[in-house]
């Protein structure tokens, strides 16, 4: 018994996934039956799932039980056995010990003994790329190299489709193999929306855009953090999926997944068996917002890629052109026509995507008549808060920095006077603008990136990175509770992000909506992901049930991941913001 304890303890030191073994307890034997159980000791953690190697004295047969399911039956002549727990058997808090009672039948002379080899399938053996810039050797107040290797790893775990033998999320496998278009069409890859696994490729368009334009913008910080292959892999990847999207000139594929019954099923992409619709627009069923989201994703994706293989680029442009055609020619909004993404990604308005398309279009061509679209169907006045939703105020930017004209100039400083201190937004008492209480956080880093981009055209150049930097430490650890906003970064991180598949055991234990309930923490670190952040009062707490400000999504990242690169490369250039 002695000898038994220190075997356990030695297993919780070296942690989750180490072995403890178990002698069964034999309560009762009558005739050729036997009843025993397995008693597991507690554990310092959560237990969300576990299997049992059982090996009897003797062969046994006719086993019944009430908590997992056989993965080996019987095997040795009727003496090895594995139970994996059934999906609602895998949740045991911390510091309680459970058992496992079983009973059969025997064919010796006595009743069997058993030893049971108790498998902990709950923990996370991910281990993080080595980080560029040691935290010895930093020379900002955070170390934004991490918060960037970080980050592409949260896109590495969104990943939808095969995925290639350098994946370095060791809890994501293969998943929605099937995904098709109604034609058949191949649909497989892309990224999992959010903590959900519907794609929908109106932010996911937008995401791309927003990773490809801050590493266009700070190409450096890439490479210097040496990530500058993650960076061209995490826009590929979403830009290889809009490929097979684009099934005719005139036809997109805009979404896979219904949000239904998606929503209905808590557990990993890898083991989703629900069907999943593809949705397209069409000539009569029009989305000018998503194609031109999506011409802009390919048009930035080309430049991206125009030094590394201009076969590549050039394809992604000839439909980064076929689209934005579609996209101006036949006008509407998409969640108009695709009513299964209305609930969850209403468009608002197509006119600013037209504009935004055409300025990305321009830069990839040069060819001055996208330029001149760009300045017609470009949305004028302060902007309200850009987001996959509205791209009026990154639009103005990007026409501010070629024409330097004035109209651009003066609906940048209308939409800052509104969202710096003093003007027409609200901020916590901690200090971040308050835009919306959904993903509140994702608003204010996306105008911070904004703001970056601004100073770098000349615009309030000191006062506009003051700002941005103000907002993305907020995120960072400098708010009232001193946390970070950042899983698995900083300090006293969010550990419950809203997200089904970091949430799950390891396999093969099975994954329900107890691991959704797990008052613990997500089993798996999804590394590097901005969750939707506090309330307006600046409070917030690390709850997976609350997702207003436990969700995560390819678009909070966004412009996020490309305002840390911003940072990065203004440290490299000795610019790094010294605000009072
Ligand atoms: C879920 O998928 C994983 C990985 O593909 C597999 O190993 C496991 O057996 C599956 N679990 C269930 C319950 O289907
Ligand atoms: C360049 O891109 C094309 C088109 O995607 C691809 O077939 C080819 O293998 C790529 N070349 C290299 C060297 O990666």
């Amino acid at each position: 018994m002695i000898w038994l304890l220190l075997i356990s303890a030695v297993a919780w030191q070296h942690g989750y996934s180490d072995a403890v073994q178990i002698d069964m307890q034999l309560l009762q034997h009558w005739d050729t039956n036997w009843e025993g159980q397995f008693n597991i000791p507690a554990m310092p953690h959560d237990v969300l799932g576990w299997e049992l190697k059982i090996h009897f004295s003797e062969p046994v047969s006719n086993i019944q039980q009430w908590d997992g399911e056989w993965l080996i039956k019987g095997d040795n002549g009727g003496q090895d056995y594995t139970l994996l727990n059934k999906v609602d058997k895998g949740y045991h808090p911390a510091g309680t010990p459970f058992n496992v009672r079983m009973m059969g039948k025997f064919s010796g002379s006595t009743a069997p003994s058993g030893t049971a080899e108790f498998i902990d399938l709950t923990g996370d053996s991910q281990t993080v790329p080595p980080i560029n810039i040691p935290a010895s050797q930093q020379t900002t107040d955070y170390n934004y190299e991490e918060v960037l290797v970080k980050s592409l790893l949260f896109y590495e775990a969104q990943r939808s489709g095969k995925l290639p033998a350098n994946n370095r999320i060791p809890w994501r496998g293969d998943s929605a193999l099937d995904d098709r278009g109604s034609n058949g069409e191949d649909l497989t890859g892309g990224y999992y929306d959010a903590g959900d696994h519907v794609k929908f490729n109106f932010p996911m368009a937008y995401t791309t855009t927003m990773l490809a334009w801050g590493y266009l913008e700070w190409k450096d910080a890439y490479i210097k953090s040496g990530q500058q292959q993650e960076l061209l892999d995490a826009i590929k990847w979403p830009l290889d999926y809009f490929i097979k999207c684009h099934v005719a000139p005139h036809e997109l594929y805009v979404q896979v997944g219904d949000g239904g019954p998606d929503h209905g099923y808590w557990g990993r992409p890898e083991n989703m068996t629900m069907a999943r619709p593809a949705y397209k627009i069409t000539e009569s069923k029009p989305g000018s917002d998503v194609a031109g989201e999506t011409a802009a994703a390919m048009a930035a994706g080309s430049i991206a890629f125009k030094h590394i293989n201009k076969t590549y680029s050039d394809i992604l442009l000839t439909h980064a052109k076929q689209l934005y055609e579609f996209a101006t020619q036949f006008t509407g909004k998409y969640s108009d026509s695709v009513n299964q993404a209305a609930a969850y990604y209403r468009s608002g308005d197509y006119q600013d995507e037209l504009g935004w398309a055409g300025v990305w279009l321009y830069q990839a061509t040069g060819d001055r008549q996208y330029l001149t679209d760009a300045e017609a169907n470009r949305v004028s006045g302060a902007g309200w808060g850009d987001s996959w939703d509205d791209k009026t105020t990154y639009t103005n930017i990007l026409l501010y920095k070629i024409t330097k004209k004035d109209i651009y100039k003066t609906d940048i400083e209308a939409t800052y006077t509104d969202w710096m201190p003093g003007g027409s937004l609200p901020y916590t008492p901690g200090g971040m603008a308050y835009r919306l209480q959904w993903g509140a956080l994702r608003y204010t880093v996306n105008m911070g990136l904004g703001a970056m981009m601004a100073a770098d055209t000349g615009l309030h150049s000191d006062e506009y990175r003051c700002w941005a930097l103000s907002q993305i430490k907020y995120a960072l650890g400098e708010n009232p509770a001193h946390h970070s906003y950042v899983v698995g970064f900083g300090t006293d991180a969010p550990t419950r992000p809203h997200h089904r598949s970091s949430s799950c055991p390891n396999v093969p234990a099975p994954c329900g909506w107890d691991a959704q309930k797990n008052p613990g923490p997500n089993p798996h670190t999804l590394y590097g992901a901005l969750v939707g952040g506090p309330g307006k009062n600046d409070e917030y707490v690390d709850d997976r049930m609350d997702y207003v400000k436990n969700e995560v999504a390819c678009d909070y990242n966004a412009a996020w991941q490309s305002a840390i690169a911003g940072l990065i490369h203004l440290a490299l250039h000795n610019q790094y913001p010294s605000c009072p």
